[in-house]
């Protein structure tokens, strides 16, 4: 499967809502919106992303639209993050995305958040060079309550 990251179009928008709104991705993420199914929320947060320093990249699998991957945050403090759509789980796409991402990406450290029990998430930033670095807890929208979370780094 040929994995490419390209700049997002507006008709992929539609296609990360949905994938947003998979229940079972939603509670593997955990850390998610506090209303996935808010359309108006979801539209306003893509065009803060579009309009900003983050780097925003739709994920294509031979082709078809597949999942998102970004950097974002204030320098010094930024952040990976991906979600991949879950017909396609298991196939090495996150982690081709997120190498293509790092690639594009020079700067270091860079820092990756995942609930404790993300092990997909876990292992594909551990694939990546990304090493833990602290645990903390945190409200996970996605579960209704504080959870474990762990923090990585990239170091250059
Ligand atoms: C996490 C996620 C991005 C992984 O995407 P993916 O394309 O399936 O990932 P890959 O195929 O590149 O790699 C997954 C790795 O995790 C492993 N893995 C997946 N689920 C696992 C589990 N439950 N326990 C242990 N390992 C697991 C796979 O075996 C693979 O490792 P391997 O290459 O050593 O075999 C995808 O499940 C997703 O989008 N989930 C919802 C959103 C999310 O959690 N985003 C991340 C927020 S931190």
């Amino acid at each position: 499967m040929q994995v490419v990251l390209r700049e997002v179009h507006d008709s992929d928008l539609p296609v990360f809502y949905r994938q947003m709104n998979d229940p079972q991705a939603a509670r593997m993420a955990a850390f998610t919106a506090e209303d996935p199914a808010d359309w108006d929320a979801f539209e306003a947060l893509w065009k803060r992303i579009r309009s900003s320093d983050d780097i925003a990249r739709t994920v294509l699998a031979d082709g078809d639209v597949v999942g998102s991957a970004a950097v974002y945050g204030v320098p010094g403090e930024r952040e990976v993050t991906y979600w991949v759509d879950r017909a396609y789980w298991g196939r090495g796409v996150a982690t081709a995305a997120l190498r293509g991402l790092l690639a594009e990406v020079p700067e270091r450290p860079l820092y990756a958040r995942a609930a404790a029990d993300n092990k997909g998430s876990l292992r594909v930033l551990e694939k990546c060079g990304f090493q833990v670095s602290v645990t903390a807890r945190g409200f996970a929208n996605a579960r209704g309550e504080e959870i474990d979370e762990v923090v990585l780094t990239l170091e250059g």
